[in-house]
């Protein structure tokens, strides 16, 4: 796997055309740089919720907003936040380990994220000061 350490957009390619509709497309080490072991979805965040809080030790995710619009404000451990505006299906965020987010979503919001772990509490950083001390991976 190609080891970044910064977030950064993930496009995959839209097949179709305005007169049909789109279909995209992501296969485990084809387009998605990890053998996919989970993919969940969220949904019916309101509006005013802010999710996310957290970094992971371990986890590569590949996060999409199928629907509507969800913005990550991210962080690394070098300290340099960015902010990932996912308004089209095709267009996500590809968050290595390590990285602090905080996740907005517009009302219809689905976010679809495509990871390379199973689910694990341990894999979580659930406390800010404690990813900022974070000195090995
Ligand atoms: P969490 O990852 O904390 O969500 P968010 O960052 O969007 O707020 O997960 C929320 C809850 O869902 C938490 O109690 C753990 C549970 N969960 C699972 O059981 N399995 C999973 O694969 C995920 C992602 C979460």
């Amino acid at each position: 796997m190609e080891a970044i350490n910064s977030p950064e957009y993930f496009e995959v390619k839209s097949i179709g055309g305005p007169a049909q509709g789109y279909i995209s497309v992501v296969n485990s080490l084809e387009n998605i740089p990890f053998t996919i072991k989970r993919v969940y979805w969220t949904y019916y965040t309101p509006q005013n919720v802010l999710r996310g809080f957290h970094a992971h030790k371990k986890l590569h995710q590949i996060i999409f907003a199928v629907s509507g619009t969800i913005t990550f404000i991210t962080e690394d451990l070098e300290g340099s936040k960015n902010e990932f505006i996912l308004k089209e299906p095709n267009k996500g965020v590809y968050l290595p380990p390590f990285i602090w987010r905080e996740i907005k979503f517009s009302h219809n919001a689905v976010l679809l994220c495509i990871a390379s772990e199973e689910y694990d509490e341990n894999d979580y950083i659930r406390d800010y000061d404690m990813f900022k001390n974070q000195t090995n991976k």
